[in-house]
């Protein structure tokens, strides 16, 4: 079995840097280190709910690869995508269940995943778009996205992106532990909104 371990180890490090790659310059909150982070809870709630962790770390890395919002030619990325993990000897049985993983989490993001690794692999993606660094990342991706922090007039605003999206995900979490996780998150943003309020 040892064996196994090592090439799993090396083909990891080697869609990190092919990650790394794709994701570097991104100022929207998808750059490279929110990949990093929905990996890290992706194994972390993986090992918890005994679900495949190397499956959950390997397509929590790819998640956003292909994502319409932030690749002009998505379908053009994801041929590329899969041509990579073949040159890194990832089984074809493999290449298809990452692509099922990354197409559910990406492109119908309201929907619930069929399996295991795809529930987890949601639920640490939505992890990461709560709380502080979720916090951070909402002002992010509306400055980006030319969208005001605030307005008394307007309602497409970077705090209606909480009352419409980010207050739910609490209750939306597959499992057990990224509702534990969750929770935490949750009150902070509460919090954060309270204070915002006030100072306004
Ligand atoms: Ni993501």
């Amino acid at each position: 079995m040892e064996w196994i371990w090592m090439i799993r180890d090396e083909q990891i490090i080697a869609i990190k840097q092919y990650v790394k790659q794709l994701f570097e310059l991104d100022v929207t909150g998808h750059d490279f280190y929110h990949m990093k982070r929905v990996a890290n809870t992706a194994k972390s709630i993986a090992e918890s709910e005994n679900a495949n962790i190397f499956l959950c770390e390997a397509a929590a890395w790819l998640h956003d690869v292909g994502d319409h919002k932030l690749f002009q030619q998505p379908k053009r990325v994801m041929k590329e995508m899969n041509l990579f993990l073949k040159t890194i000897s990832i089984s074809d049985d493999e290449v298809e269940k990452i692509n099922a993983i990354i197409q559910n989490i990406s492109f119908s993001k309201g929907n619930i995943p069929e399996t295991l690794e795809g529930k987890i692999v949601q639920d640490a993606d939505r992890l990461d778009a709560i709380g502080a660094v979720g916090i951070a990342r909402t002002f992010a991706y509306g400055g980006a996205n030319g969208q005001l922090i605030y307005s008394e007039v307007y309602q497409d605003t970077s705090i209606q992106h909480f009352y419409d999206k980010l207050l739910r995900l609490k209750d939306k979490m597959n499992t057990e532990r990224a509702k534990q996780l969750a929770t935490e998150r949750h009150q902070f943003m509460e919090q954060f909104l309270e204070q915002f309020h006030k100072e306004w």
